[in-house]
């Protein structure tokens, strides 16, 4: 696959089918996605793959507990402007719409949280941490990282969703997986799977801002 088309087809995919992914194969797109730029060549990213009964096991334990207080981290800025809630309200309404809820559905929307802590149904996930010592470019490092993967994985016709709801419990996460919550912070989750290709939460349509709303060109043009 192209990178073009890696970056076109890569979607967050909600909908596995019920089928392991490779050791082998997850093992080689972590590796090749060390090669991911930072600065300083700092690399300050530290992820953990959980597969299999361990991941069943983690599930378990996030759907029954409770959000941590306080939280890992600020998830959605104070203050945010109208055109930032409207993207983000668009998408939710179109992830609850393919999951077949009723706008406002408060029961459907913890449901739809809940999915998270199923990971979708993957059999596969990622969880990425980042020191606590690291600034904001380290944590654009780890962004980089973290799109390298997940293009690999479209190239390897997997398919995964970044999952940052999972910060409701970062401690939770850090504590089964045995990494300190002095030293690092949790950023997120990543399911990984192979993706169903019929279900309407992998197929419904996605939007973005005009590319002019983002970026000028000035200069030759
Ligand atoms: C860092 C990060 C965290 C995300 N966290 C979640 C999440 O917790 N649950 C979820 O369903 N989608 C999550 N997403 C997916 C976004 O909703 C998705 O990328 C966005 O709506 C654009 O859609 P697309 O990735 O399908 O193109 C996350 C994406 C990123 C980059």
């Amino acid at each position: 696959m192209n990178i073009a088309d890696a970056v076109a087809n890569r979607r967050a995919v909600r909908a596995y089918l019920d089928k392991p992914v490779d050791p082998a194969l997850l093992r080689r797109v972590i590796e090749a996605a060390q090669m991911a730029p930072s600065g300083y060549n700092f690399q300050p990213w530290e992820g953990v793959v959980v597969t299999g009964e361990k991941l069943r096991e983690l599930s378990g334990l996030l759907l029954e507990a409770k959000p941590q207080d306080p939280s890992e981290y600020q998830l959605v800025p104070r203050g945010l402007p109208e055109f930032y809630k409207d993207r983000r309200d668009g998408i939710v309404a179109r992830r609850m719409e393919a999951a077949g809820f009723e706008r406002g559905d408060k029961a459907g929307m913890a449901a739809m949280q809940a999915r998270n802590f199923e990971f979708f149904g993957a059999p596969a996930a990622m969880f990425t941490f980042v020191p606590r010592i690291m600034g904001l470019p380290q944590w654009s490092d780890v962004g980089m990282w973290l799109q390298t993967v997940m293009l690999l994985l479209v190239g390897e016709r997997l398919g995964c969703c970044p999952q940052e709801s999972l910060f409701v419990h970062g401690k939770l996460i850090k504590q089964f997986l045995g990494i300190s919550d002095e030293t690092h912070v949790f950023f997120c989750g990543m399911a990984i799977g192979h993706p169903d290709p019929d279900a309407p939460l992998n197929t419904f349509e996605r939007t973005r801002a005009p590319t002019a709303e983002a970026v000028r060109f000035i200069g030759d043009s």
